[in-house]
Order: C-alpha cells, then structure tokens, then sequence
C-alpha cells in the first residue's frame, strides 16, 4: 500500500485547514448574515459558539483522522465497525457540495476576468448577473475552468498541491482582506455601518440569531463533512493538536470578521443599508457600491482575487477529501481517483449551473437545481452527521479516546469544555437547527 502522505509541519496543516475553512461563506454569506441579524450582536454570539460550539467539533474530527491514519469512512469503521454509516453520511457531503462549489468558483473567476477587462460599468448593473447566469455555455466554461485547476492541484499531491497552495495563497489572502477593509472603512459615510457591525445591541438577541450563526459556524469551518478528519490524517503525531484548532478557529473567524469590515459599511454608505441577500450580494450590490466607491476597477480586480483563492483552497479541500476516501476504500493510485472525481464533478455540476438557464423550470420544493444541492448538504445532513458524531464520541468510543489523542502532542487546557460540549450541549443544539432548518424550507418557518 502506498504510504500516508503527511504535512511537512504544524503550520502546515493549520494553513490547509484554514484554508478550506475561509471561503466563499466567509466573504461573501458572513457579511450577509451579520447584517441581516442585527450586527454587533451577531458577531458577538457567533465568536462565543466558534470557541466552543465549534472548538469541540473541530478538536473531535480532527483527532478522529489523526488516531486512525483514515478518511473519514476507514476512521469510523476502524473505531467501531457497526458505526462506519457516519463515514458514509460524511462522505456524501463532499461529494454534493464540490459541484456546486465550483459552479460558483466559475462565477468567480468569470467576475475577475470581466474586471480586468475593464467591464466595471457594465457588470454594476443588475442584468450583468442574471443574463450571465442564465446562459449556457459561458457559465459552464468557467465552471470547467475552475474545476480543471482544482483538479491539477490535487493531482499534484497532498504536499506539492495542497500544502504548497494553501502555503502560498493564505498569507495573500490576509493581505488582500487587510487592505480592501481599510479601504472600505475609510470611504465617506462608512462610520454608520462600522458602529452597527462593531457595537452589540443586545436588543436584537433572538433565537433565530443562534441558529442562523450556529448553522454559518459549521459551514464557515468545514464541519461534519469528513473533511478535518481527512485533514487530520495527514497531521502528524507530534503538532500541537489543540493549539493548531485554536489557530484555524482565529484564522476562519478573522477572515469572516475583515469580509463583514468590507462589505457592512460599504453598503451602508453607499446602498443605504440593504443588504441582498444570496448571490445577489456578492454578484450584484457589490459591483455596484464598487463604482460608486472610486478605484472600481482595482478594488473590483483585488475583491475577486480574494473570494477566488478563498474559493480555490476550499475546493481542493473538498476534492482531496473525496480522492483519499477513494484512495483509502479501493486502494486505486491517486491520478485515477482524481480523474474520477473530476468526471464526477462535471457531471454532476453541469445541472447545477444549467439549473439558472435553460433547465430553470426543473425546481425540487421550490428551489433551483443549485440551492436545493446547498440545502441537503448543509441544512440536512451537516446537522445529522455532527449530532452521529457527537454521539459517536461521547457515547460509543468515549470521550477519553479523543483526549488521549489531543496529549499525544500537548496538554489539552479545553478538556472540560469539551466534555460538556461532546455529551450534552452540542447535541441538543443541532437538534435545534435540524428541526428549525428543515421548518425554514418548508416554509412553516422563517429565519
Ligand atoms: N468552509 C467553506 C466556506 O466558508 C465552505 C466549505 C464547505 C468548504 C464545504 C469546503 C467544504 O465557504
């Protein structure tokens, strides 16, 4: 059997989990639900549930791929053989989402390229958007172009392609953000916004604010999808386990954070405050507070950067999580489980991108091809798998088992925390955004 690849180092591992954690729901849905949720207060309840919430579901994932040397349906299976489902379950999150990922990877890169061509005026009205969408072959050639570069990173290897992208684009990525949110904080009129982001009003508190910031939570940080046990794999035994969870907590919620200094004030200057939401945001205000802001062209060219590494690195997350479930089951070479997963995704994506054109009136409960794709993975079996695997370590394997993995490395300060978390409360609260989420979609609902 081909040997286990590992990450060169710690920093290593923490660059590549942070940078499938930071993408498109960091920059662009973030920002979207801050606003919508009352902003200071949002951030505020979204920060406690990261360093909790998010801290044990991390930690336990994390240690689950690092103990066993498994993707996620081995690691399960390994543990104890009647539970390997959860594997299986997790395992279909990837493969559901990577299509639709890079459908809107394509939107991306088609957005920077229009940029650089000069398209600014143009693309700041509304109809770019929608016309673009609903067309055929463009959107569909983008979407081959994103995801033929995911492919030829992961082909490359988990050090040569993952660890040396995330390596290079991460530290690009803080910069970009960095400068863009210093420009938008400093436009004329931006103070409005900035105060609503920054200062809790705990007025606004509701319980529909913890659902809509636990269910971003997950999604923001890669959660219950097989994907930081696949990383976790790939660890080694001596790096600081607890530390680097920490590390990619800040990292997810520092970008999250600079997105909404980004976008909230910007939108308040210059949109009166309205935020759209869904693709609307990033597709269609944005452009449009860009040509009002001045330099639309280069902050246009600089955003799209951005939200296109952040895309990148979390597709190849999603993608190398698939080729090494592949790798690890049928002990195939990785070229042919890339070539594989690579047909899969274009068969599979091309319904999701037609799904806004000439396949439109195919809708499934209402929704188009694409969001009802979004909708089974996070909504639906996100919550499910993180309740088995909460299950799965608190009650079937214990919690200890987990613990003696994190000291392999280093002492573990969260141990309590996490105990509490893993036995009680994570349970009940996914519970919650199950059965609240699934109400939402039915329309008895809304959030
Ligand atoms: N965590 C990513 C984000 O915030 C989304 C993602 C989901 C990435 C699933 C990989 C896998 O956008």
């Amino acid at each position: 059997m081909e040997k286990r690849s590992n990450f060169t180092s710690g920093l290593a591992f923490v660059l590549a989990a942070a940078g499938s954690a930071v993408g498109l729901g960091n920059i662009w849905r973030f920002p979207y639900l801050a606003a919508k949720y009352g902003g200071g207060i949002f951030l505020l309840v979204y920060l406690v549930l990261v360093v909790t919430f998010g801290f044990t579901l991390m930690v336990a994932e994390v240690a689950l791929g690092r103990k066993t040397g498994l993707s996620a349906i081995g690691a399960f299976k390994v543990l104890n053989k009647k539970y390997c489902f959860i594997g299986w379950l997790a395992s279909l999150v990837p493969i559901i989402i990577l299509p639709y990922y890079s459908v809107i990877g394509g939107w991306v890169l088609k957005y920077l390229g229009a940029y650089l061509g000069g398209a600014h005026t143009a693309m700041a009205d509304g109809n770019y958007f929608t016309n673009f969408i609903s067309s055929t072959s463009e959107p569909l050639l983008y979407f081959f172009i994103f995801a033929a570069i995911t492919f030829f990173i992961v082909l490359l290897g988990v050090k040569k392609g993952v660890e040396a992208t995330s390596k290079f684009l991460m530290p690009l990525l803080v910069l970009l953000s960095i400068v863009i949110a210093v420009y938008s904080v400093t436009r004329p009129g931006a103070m409005e916004g900035l105060v609503y982001y920054l200062k809790p009003d705990f007025s606004k508190f509701s319980v529909n604010l913890v659902l809509a910031a636990l269910g971003q939570m997950f999604y923001s940080m890669s959660l219950a999808m097989g994907i930081m046990i696949t990383y976790g794999s790939y660890m080694k035994k001596t790096a600081n386990l607890e530390k680097s969870v920490r590390q990619i907590e800040w990292f997810d919620t520092g970008i999250a954070f600079l997105a909404g200094l980004i976008i909230i004030p910007a939108v308040f200057a210059f949109s009166n405050g309205e935020v759209n939401a869904g693709p609307g945001l990033m597709f269609m205000t944005l452009p449009k507070i860009f040509e009002h802001m001045g330099l639309s062209t280069l902050i246009g060219v600089l955003f799209f950067v951005l939200v296109l590494f952040a895309a990148l690195t979390s597709a190849i997350s999603l993608m190398e999580t698939i080729v090494s479930i592949l790798q690890d089951r049928f002990k195939w070479k990785r070229p042919v489980c890339c070539i594989v997963v690579f047909i899969g995704m274009l068969i599979l994506g091309a319904p999701a991108s037609l799904g806004f054109g000439s396949w439109s009136s195919f809708t499934v409960l209402g929704l188009s091809i694409l969001d009802f794709m979004d909708f089974v993975s996070n909504s639906v079996l996100m919550p499910i798998v993180a309740l088995l695997t909460c299950v799965f370590v608190a009650w079937i394997i214990g919690t200890k088992a987990v613990a003696e993995e994190v000291k392999l490395s280093s002492d573990f300060h969260g141990e309590k925390l996490f105990n509490v978390m893993c036995k009680y409360i994570a349970p009940i609260c996914i519970i919650a955004i199950l059965i609240s989420s699934v109400l939402n979609a039915l329309g008895i609902i809304t959030l």
